[in-house]
Parts: C-alpha cells; sequence; structure tokens
C-alpha cells in the first residue's frame, strides 16, 4: 500500500473499479460476510469529502507531470501500469529515459504525437481524508474552451507558473476565467524552484505579482506554493529545500482547504429534466436539486407559469425520502394536477428565484464563426432551452489584462460583457449565487454546436418596467377593413439579380388590383432608419433585424409587405420567417449566377468590388448563403419579368 503518508487509489473510473477488485482480493477480511473489503472501501469512500479542483498551465510549465508524480508517489500504482509507463518513457517520454510522469496522464494518442494535452482529461484519486476529482485542462489559448468546461464544475484551481518565467499572458488569462466560472480557491504553483536554485526571492516576487492579480480578479483564497513536479519537493510533504516556506505542500493543502461550496442558500430549486409519466395514476417531475431542500408537504411554485402547489413525495432511487437536499437526483410528485413541463423549475413557494428576459451576461465565445450581436441563438439554461440573442456588446474583455475594450463581435476565445435577450422569460439567479441557474451555454441553431458559455449577472431593469400595451384594434380588424390578408413577400438574392425589378412590379400589380401593399428596399431603408448601418457582417444582421421588425409592424398594420434586401444570411432570414404566422412569409429567391449578376452590373458596384474599392462585397469577398427551401424559386435569368411576377402572384393566396 506504499510508504506515503497518504493512502492513494488513482486512475480512472476503470482503474479505480480495479483497485477496488484488487483491494478485495489482498483483503485479510475474506469475501464472505457483509462486511466484505468491497463494501468497507466504498462506505470509506462515500463518506470522504469530495473536492473538484482543475490545473491549467502551458505545456512547458510542467502541469501533466505534476499531476502524474502526484499519482505515482502515492505508490498504488499497479505492476502493469508501471511497466506500461517505463515502455511508454522509453518510447514516447521528453526526460531522456527516465520515467515521465506527464505520460501518466496522456489518454489521447494524439497528444502523445503532439506533445500537447488537447482536451480535458478528468482524473480520479483520494487519500485517507479526501477523495478528489481533477480536471487536467489543456494550456493553449484555443483550448479556452476545454479550460471553461473544466471550471465550470471545480471548487479549486491549481494554476501553474515555471518559476524561471513567473506571470504570463496565460496565467492572467486562466487566473479570469477561474474568477469569471466562480472558483473561489486557488493554488498557484510556482513550478521548477529547482532551476532557480530555490531562491526565495524569486519565490516572493512571484508570489507578490500573483496576490495582486488575484486581488484585482476579487479570487478570495489564494495559497502559492513554491514547487518542483519533477523532484517532488512540496509535493505530498514540505521539501528540504525550501526551509524558508512554512506553507503546506501541495497535497496538504488539496487535502485540508475548506471549500464552501459558495452558492447562496435559498429555498429549493429543481429545474425539471423530464416528466415521468409511467401510467395515468402517477405523474412525477425528475431532476436534480440545484439549491435548497425537499420535504413531503412544502409548498411549491413551478416557475415561469407561477402556479403553485405543494410537494406529496420526494422520490430517491430506493423509495421515497423524508428530504432530499441540492445535488442529489430526485423525482418529486405534487399534491395538485398542475400543468409541469421539462424546462420548468420547481421552486419554494416562499422564495422564489427572479424570473425575466433580459440580463445583463459574461460571455465565453467559442466558436470559429464570430459572436454577431441580434443574430438568434438557442439559450439552454438548467434544463429550459430558449431562443435568444445578443442585443449588445457593452464591451470585450481583454482577459491578459482585464482592459475593457469596444467590440462589434466576438471572435474565438473572446469573453465580452452582453445585454442578452430572451424570446420567453426563465427562472434564474446570478452565476454568483447559483451555478446551475445561473450559467448558460449558446447553442448555433443551424448547425447545433455549442457557441460559448456564459453566466448570468443581474437582470435587466428595464424589462421589468416595459409591458405589452393592449390595443383594442388589432391586425385581424386592421386587414378585414382592407379586405386583404397580411402577407410578407421577402425577396433575397444577390446585388443585381433582379429583386427590386421584381418587387416593384409585383407592388404595381398587387396596387392596381386594389391592395394595400409597401416595398421595403435595401438601399431606400439604407438612405433612413438604417443609413448608420454598413456591409460588415454585424451590421447586416442588425439591418435584417430591423427590417423584419419594420416588415412585422407593417402586417400588424394589415398590409401586404415586399421587402427586397439582400439578406445573405440564413439565420437572419430564419428570425424574420419566425416573426411572422405560419403562412404568412413567403421567401421568394431571386436566383442568378454571380457570373450573371456581376456581367449586368447595372450600379457598376461589381466593376469598383473587384478594384477593391468595395470591402465585403457580396458574392465577391462576403458570402450568399442561399435559401435551401424558399416558398418560391425565381430563376431570374432564365424567364423574363413579367412571367417571374406571375410567379410570385400565383404563389399568393390572397383570398380573406
Ligand atoms: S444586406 O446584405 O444588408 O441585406 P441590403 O439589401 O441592405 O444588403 O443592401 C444592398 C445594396 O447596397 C446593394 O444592392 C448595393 O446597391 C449596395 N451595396 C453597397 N455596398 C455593398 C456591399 N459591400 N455588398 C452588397 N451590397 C452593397
Amino acid at each position: 500500500m506504499g510508504s506515503s503518508d497518504s493512502s492513494f487509489v488513482i486512475g480512472d473510473s476503470k482503474a479505480q473499479a480495479t483497485a477496488v477488485a484488487s483491494s478485495n482480493h489482498e483483503s485479510p477480511i475474506t469475501n464472505d460476510g457483509a462486511d466484505s473489503a468491497v463494501s468497507l472501501y466504498l462506505r470509506q469512500h462515500e463518506s470522504k469529502p469530495l473536492l473538484r479542483f482543475i490545473t491549467c498551465g502551458s505545456v512547458d510549465d510542467g502541469k501533466s507531470t505534476l499531476i502524474g508524480r502526484l499519482l505515482y508517489e502515492s505508490k498504488r500504482l499497479f505492476d502493469d501500469q508501471l511497466a506500461a509507463l517505463e515502455a511508454d518513457s522509453r518510447r514516447h517520454g521528453t526526460q531522456g529515459g527516465r520515467i515521465d510522469y506527464a505520460l501518466l496522464l496522456d489518454g489521447l494518442a494524439a497528444e502523445r504525437e503532439q506533445g500537447i494535452t488537447i482536451d480535458v482529461a478528468y482524473r480520479y484519486f483520494d487519500t485517507d481524508k479526501r477523495k478528489f476529482i481533477v480536471a487536467d485542462c489543456p494550456g493553449h489559448e484555443q483550448y479556452t474552451r476545454n479550460m471553461a468546461t473544466g471550471a465550470s464544475t471545480a471548487d479549486l484551481a491549481v494554476v501553474l507558473v515555471d518559476a524561471r518565467k513567473g506571470l504570463l499572458a496565460q496565467t492572467r488569462r486562466h487566473s479570469y476565467i477561474v474568477s469569471l466560472l466562480g472558483i473561489r480557491h486557488v493554488v498557484l504553483a510556482v513550478n521548477k524552484m529547482d532551476l532557480v536554485g530555490y531562491d526565495q526571492a524569486v519565490f516572493e516576487a512571484i508570489a507578490s505579482g500573483y496576490r495582486e492579480l488575484a486581488a484585482q480578479l476579487r479570487i478570495p483564497d489564494v495559497q502559492v506554493i513554491p514547487l518542483s513536479a519533477l523532484e517532488g519537493d512540496n509535493l505530498l510533504r514540505r521539501s528540504p529545500n525550501t526551509p524558508w516556506y512554512d506553507g503546506p505542500a501541495l497535497l496538504e493543502h488539496l487535502e485540508s482547504v475548506e471549500v464552501e461550496d459558495g452558492q447562496a442558500r435559498t429555498g429549493l430549486r429543481l429545474p425539471v429534466q423530464w416528466v415521468n409519466r409511467p401510467n395515468q395514476d402517477f405523474r412525477g417531475f425528475a431532476g436534480t436539486i440545484a439549491a435548497g431542500v425537499a420535504r413531503p408537504g412544502d409548498p411549491v411554485v413551478v416557475l415561469p407559469s407561477a402556479r403553485r402547489s405543494t410537494i406529496a413525495q420526494v422520490l430517491g432511487p430506493d423509495g421515497p425520502l423524508p428530504r432530499a437536499e441540492a445535488g442529489q437526483a430526485v423525482t418529486l410528485t405534487l399534491a395538485d394536477e398542475i400543468d409541469v413541463s421539462r424546462g420548468d423549475l420547481i421552486a419554494a413557494a416562499g422564495d422564489p428565484p427572479a424570473v425575466a428576459d433580459q440580463f445583463a451576461a459574461h460571455l465565453l465565445w467559442m466558436s470559429d464563426a464570430p459572436l454577431l450581436p441580434g443574430r438568434p441563438y438557442w439559450l439552454k439554461i438548467g434544463t429550459r432551452t430558449v431562443a435568444a440573442s445578443i442585443s449588445e456588446i457593452k464591451h470585450r474583455v481583454d482577459v491578459n489584462t482585464q482592459e475593457h475594450l469596444a467590440a462589434k463581435r466576438l471572435q474565438l476565445n473572446e469573453v465580452g460583457y452582453c445585454n442578452l435577450s430572451l424570446e420567453e422569460p426563465v427562472a434564474f439567479a446570478p452565476y454568483a449565487e447559483n451555478r446551475t441557474l445561473g450559467g448558460f451555454i449558446l447553442i448555433d441553431r443551424q448547425n447545433n454546436d455549442t457557441v460559448a458559455a456564459g453566466t448570468l449577472d443581474f437582470a435587466l431593469r428595464r424589462a421589468d418596467n416595459v409591458h405589452w400595451q393592449h390595443l383594442d384594434v388589432d391586425k385581424a380588424a386592421r386587414a378585414r377593413i382592407k379586405g386583404q390578408v397580411p402577407r410578407v413577400l421577402w425577396f433575397t438574392g444577390l446585388s443585381g439579380a433582379g429583386k427590386s425589378t421584381v418587387a416593384n412590379l409585383v407592388d404595381k400589380r398587387l396596387h392596381a388590383l386594389g391592395y394595400h401593399t409597401f416595398v421595403l428596399d435595401g438601399d431606400n431603408v439604407r438612405h433612413g432608419l438604417n443609413r448608420d448601418l454598413g456591409f460588415t457582417d454585424e451590421d447586416r444582421v442588425e439591418n435584417i433585424r430591423r427590417v423584419a421588425e419594420v416588415a412585422r409592424l407593417m402586417a400588424d398594420a394589415g398590409l401586404i409587405v415586399l421587402v427586397s434586401f439582400i439578406s445573405p444570411f440564413r439565420a437572419e432570414r430564419r428570425m424574420a420567417r419566425e416573426r411572422f404566422a405560419p403562412g404568412e412569409f413567403i421567401e421568394v429567391f431571386v436566383d442568378v449566377p454571380l457570373e450573371v449578376a456581376e456581367a449586368r452590373d447595372v450600379k457598376g458596384l461589381y466593376r469598383k468590388a473587384r478594384a477593391g474599392l468595395i470591402p465585403n462585397f457580396t458574392g465577391i469577398d462576403s458570402p450568399y448563403e442561399p435559401p435551401e427551401a424558399p416558398e418560391v424559386h425565381l430563376h431570374a435569368d432564365r424567364e423574363d419579368p413579367q412571367a417571374l411576377v406571375a410567379r410570385v402572384l400565383a404563389a399568393l393566396d390572397l383570398q380573406p
């Protein structure tokens, strides 16, 4: 079992299972009788407190070596693992034949080839005092996403620096993300002290620099430890090489640090994961309690509907429970038959969380495609998914300096402070109070990629103070008096495809037939309402958002609206479509090959664009995403305008 002061079990879940089996095998207590070594072991570990932590630092800081050494020093590696490690060290090691502890951690073949860590790897180990889950996060800037993944569930972060290099931009970046994701306990591991001759002055300079940074970032608890992962100094126990250091060794600190969960004490919060309805007589609401306590008889409110009831039963995996608390997965039954669906929140009736649809939030952007304000994304918070967009980027944060910078978009790995607007209200808590109810992700609606992680700060008060005003004359009444049904004909296509020409002819025809119509044309609207917008991607998104809103107002007024904008992006055409009732929005793709539009060049713009005089010109150096399923597809280079008009009219069913 090893001679170290603490005994360890290490490895991934599989190795842990092996450890359980092997301790059973070696045990003096035979496996007959209820108190077998296995159940004893399991019970011991069950009662031990858990510390989740992350390690961050760069490849060269020796991070993998540090964790590998922690595990190795436990002397509980199995012979076969040791043999494999030694063989691997010879084959792939970077330590010239010496054991390369970092290889213990490299689960991914690709990492060995590249010599870097590229994904979050979770390791489990335990000592007599505590069990640990460590997320090993990669240090490269482009992997910020993985770091955020690891940090969102951690209580503590071990930030590594190389004593020779001190605090680097990436130390600042990692510490910023650590604080953003609500980690309150940080260990700064000043590694490679052997390479600076265990010099106290070097250590103190780094330590005081870091304490200053931590204060700026409002990280309340910082422990700075001089280390040599390679030599084992101050790893498990204090090293004679640093007699001037009177703090704990790394493992001692990890074993003893007190981590309150940092979450506010509130009444019950249960995000409903699924509704369990095996038969007519049973309806249970299952989920993991995010905060508070659930007991039979407790009054609850279901949000956002605000319906009230009382908890009838709290069911755990083995049946009814007298109570359950944060972290437990339970099924609740309620005393009344009220409507509860997946994504709702069951909360203590006397202490419900706030409900809102506009927020200030931090966003960590994780996609190659930039964040564009106004573009709709899915927002997933707790178990709830709603459509949302960023209404404004207040500023971007330079994560290396914490400076606030102006920004119109966010790029990969950038952090922004934004206003967020949701299509429906959600129950929430500020992230600082509850990570489950205040943390969210954004999902791309086209390809379902996770594009951002975010933390809610507070609800915008303006959301509370603006209400819908009821109007007695409604859309139907306005349309009826005009003897028509409102419609939106949305013409999209390249500049010079003929959108405006066709829209103008359709409008003339409808007008002659006595319909009430209006044309919104890109060139015209850009002279007035949208005169502040140019042709960057973000400006085009805003251009379309505004014109979609105007078209909706006009449809509400009972009009037939013809919109003629390039509207090059699918996401915004879809957003426009979703503003209208089914059947009301008719997408007309005015399709010509780029060569044709360019040859026509009615306004001479293609020539200028080719000459480099107009940047971001659609079709040249700015993309056009053709519609996938337009209601009307016009090949504007194959038919004459009158024929095209006839096709559009044929698609328009104008009978009230
Ligand atoms: S959109 O892409 O934002 O929908 P919109 O339809 O409003 O564009 O405006 C397009 C018109 O602006 C074109 O017909 C053209 O006359 C003019 N224009 C000026 N610069 C550009 C550009 N860089 N790309 C496309 N159109 C441009």
